[in-house]
């Protein structure tokens, strides 16, 4: 078999599918005597007939039945092998657009960084917007993901969580509740509140947990991100809760973080991508990037 050529299989895989020595030939563009002389050069290599001929009809030998699934998985094989060379030529000169959620901007481009360096042919973009702009970016379907802490309900979406999101309360690190056990959301929600816009995740997630006890918080202040929220914690002016990934740059004790009832929020990052887009090699790149433990 080893000088079976994959031009005399592919022939004979079309002579099995079709049941027909004539059709087999033209969907090949090929000659009858050709596919003729090409089938008993196959037949002495195997060693043993491949069909036989019962009236009019070609049928397959239990021989030729197998040669056929062999033929079949050498292909499949082949098929494959070709996509993986095509992907990792995609990859070596691909394109990413990134769009992540203002708060996902204090770890996305350390991941970026990361993601780049091991694929450096691969043009990245990031773009950073708040929740709004993200939406409406993701119905237009104009980039290949999004990052952001809740996915959206109002668009078909492919949502992967793909790293925690915990939500934990800061306050100053002089302020009376700091290193108090337990708090009670009826006592956190009588300390003045800094909250997010209107439509922010984070804000979002906080006040459903209130709301699951009956309690509203009423802002003192409402902040645009969740860098003005910080520096208005650390001014004294209230308290707020936010994603633990925006205290990574802090010193350790520069805010106090209040051991509240319900808190943590658990929450998750998610990559979303609009549902009927296919991702490109870079995107699936991205994707399995992120999830890689870490
Ligand atoms: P946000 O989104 O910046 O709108 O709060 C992040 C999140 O949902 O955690």
């Amino acid at each position: 078999m080893r000088h079976t050529t994959f031009r005399q299989l592919e022939i004979f895989e079309a002579i099995a599918r079709h049941g027909s020595f004539t059709r087999a030939a033209d969907t090949l563009y090929l000659t009858q005597p050709t596919v003729s002389m090409q089938m008993r050069k196959l037949t002495d290599a195997v060693g043993a007939p491949l069909v036989e001929q019962i009236g009019k009809k070609i049928v397959l030998t239990d021989a030729g039945h197998d040669l056929a699934l062999t033929a079949r998985e050498i292909f499949r094989i082949l098929d494959r092998f070709e996509m993986t060379v095509a992907e990792r030529q995609g990859l070596a000169r691909g394109r990413l657009r990134l769009v992540a959620i203002t708060t996902a901007s204090y770890f996305a481009p350390r991941l970026l960084g990361e993601f780049s360096r091991r694929y450096p042919g691969i043009e990245v973009s990031l773009r950073v917007s708040n929740r709004e702009q993200v939406l409406a970016s993701i119905a237009e379907n104009l980039d290949d993901l999004y990052l952001l802490g809740q996915p959206p309900e109002e668009i078909d979406v492919v949502a992967t969580a793909f790293m925690d999101n915990p939500l934990v309360v800061i306050a100053a690190p002089d302020h009376p509740l700091a290193g108090t056990r337990a708090i009670s959301l009826a006592r956190l929600a009588a300390e003045p509140w800094l909250a997010r816009e209107e439509g922010s995740g984070t804000r979002k997630a906080i006040e459903r947990l209130f709301a699951g006890l009956g309690i509203g918080i009423v802002p003192r202040l409402e902040l645009g991100s969740t860098e003005a929220i910080k520096q208005a914690v650390l001014a004294g002016l209230g308290i707020s809760a936010v994603s633990t990934q925006a205290l990574n740059l802090h010193p350790p004790g520069q805010f106090a973080i209040l051991e509240a009832e319900g808190f943590p929020i658990v929450r998750h990052w998610y990559a979303v991508s609009p549902s009927g887009r296919t991702p490109s090699p870079a995107a699936r790149a991205f994707m399995d990037f992120l999830l890689e433990p870490r």
